[in-house]
């Protein structure tokens, strides 16, 4: 059913961008994909600029009517040429830690167009982010406003920060990836946060500009985030008619994608769920999309190592790449299209797809039919763009994969291959 939707958009749309076939053959933005795979090797990610901006555009365009301004969540994919290529566009940039902070002053955004979120910003962190002076320290707690307070009036410096909220919303996703109820770690419960600003209010070297949500992520029922977009207004609204000098909401990140061809909510309605909800407050807002515009943006290219019987009913398709380069479909059960990169007219194969690590969960797809996969075939694990490679890791000492970006018809090599050397080379 799946494969059957994958295949009618592919072979009867013709799409300008993206991932999409030319006859048999994958492309990626109208160039081929195997001779990429073929000079630089397998696992390797491969993204399309062209896909991108497209889709950066579509959430900026969609929001046009009223003051916004979108942070790209760092944490969706950061390679440094893809953080530049969303600079280049326009955005700001979220970031979720110390590096992701570097990373994005690297890619050459300035610090105020930073924001910094997370629940554990270690004191070394903030002071960093208090030197610099970013736009907002999206805070945690309490105890972090003193941390930082402290930090601030001991430099002399002034630090805006927002406050995130817990709205105790559940945004119906993957248990894993929700953040916005009580249980989960995240935010200052929504009944404390008059309290804790009315305190803040007397501090000399902490301003409070903003509230901040971030109810979870592949989230494909707006419902809860127009919920949380408007509590947080009202709460907004309140807190500036105490005094509380509110400048702007951060609505935080989430909209889903689709990975297996059921409907999704797009950019425009997605603006037209949040948009009601904030307007009369009239307080600018943020946005901090990862996977939108990230996820159909990059496939993850991988070689059939080895093929074998499970049962008489289904077989194993033993890949080059496992968790180690995308860990989504064992940690969150996560669906993703697996697609031969040429496409053959060959008996079907029930199969589990899996990778090479030791581990049972190390599986990318759980019954799939694949077309007599041979050794040495080259498939494309499609939506892999956002979540891939930032969750990339060096189990069973594998290395990290290269990436390449697809721009104006030219594969260029943004990140190489990770070497044994480059790995012993931290070890003393
Ligand atoms: N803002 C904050 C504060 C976040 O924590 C996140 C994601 C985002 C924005 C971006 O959310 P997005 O628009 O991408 O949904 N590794 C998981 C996803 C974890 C998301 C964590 N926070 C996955 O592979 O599904």
């Amino acid at each position: 059913m799946r494969r059957d939707l994958l295949s009618y958009t592919l072979l009867f749309t013709t799409p300008v961008t993206g991932f999409y076939r030319q006859g048999a053959s994958l492309v990626c933005d109208g160039v081929p994909l195997a001779p990429i795979a073929a000079g630089h090797g397998t696992p390797l990610y491969v993204y399309s600029a062209a896909t991108i901006a497209a889709r950066y555009r579509a959430i900026d365009e969609a929001f046009a009517a009223y003051p916004h301004s979108i942070h790209y969540a760092l944490k969706a994919n950061s390679t440094l040429a893809i953080a530049r290529l969303l600079r280049g566009l326009g955005s700001s940039a979220d970031a979720n830690s110390g590096g992701e902070i570097d990373v994005a002053l690297r890619a050459g955004f300035t610090p105020s167009q930073i924001v910094f979120t997370g629940v554990g910003k270690t004191p070394a962190e903030l002071t960093h982010a208090i030197a610099l002076g970013i736009k907002a320290i999206n805070v945690e707690s309490s105890g972090e406003i003193q941390r930082i307070e402290a930090i601030a009036s001991a430099r002399g410096a002034r630090v805006t920060i927002a406050l995130r909220i817990n709205p105790d919303i559940d945004a119906r996703t993957h248990a894993h990836i929700s953040t916005g109820l009580k249980t989960n770690k995240f935010g200052i419960p929504f009944e404390r946060v008059k309290a804790i600003a009315r305190d803040a209010r007397h501090l000399a070297s902490v301003q409070i500009v903003g509230l901040h949500n971030h109810i979870g992520s592949q989230i494909t029922d707006l419902r809860p985030l127009t919920d949380a977009a408007r509590a947080l207004a009202q709460l907004a609204r309140e807190l500036r008619d105490e005094g509380t000098p509110i400048e702007h909401l951060d609505l935080g990140g989430g909209l889903g994608v689709s990975y297996d061809g059921s409907p999704v909510p797009s950019a425009q309605d997605y603006a037209s769920a949040l948009l009601p909800a904030v307007r009369d407050s009239g307080f600018a807002i943020v946005l901090e999309p990862g996977r939108q515009i990230m996820a159909p943006a990059g496939i993850l290219l991988t070689r059939v190592v080895d093929v074998k019987p499970q049962d008489e009913r289904k077989s194993f398709v033993v890949m080059d790449a496992g968790m180690t380069e995308l860990i989504r479909p064992m940690l969150y059960n996560a669906f993703h299209r697996i697609e031969p990169v040429v496409e053959r007219d060959q008996p079907a194969l029930a199969a589990d797809v899996v990778g090479p690590l030791c581990e049972s969960s190390d599986t990318l797809g759980k019954d799939r039919t694949l077309r007599n996969p041979q050794p040495g075939d080259l498939y494309a694990i499609m939506d892999a763009g956002a979540y891939g490679s930032v969750m990339a890791s060096n189990y069973n000492r594998r290395l990290l994969p290269a990436e390449v970006l697809v721009d104006e018809g030219a594969a260029r090599l943004i990140r190489r291959r990770q070497t044994l050397d480059d790995l012993l080379a931290l070890e003393v």
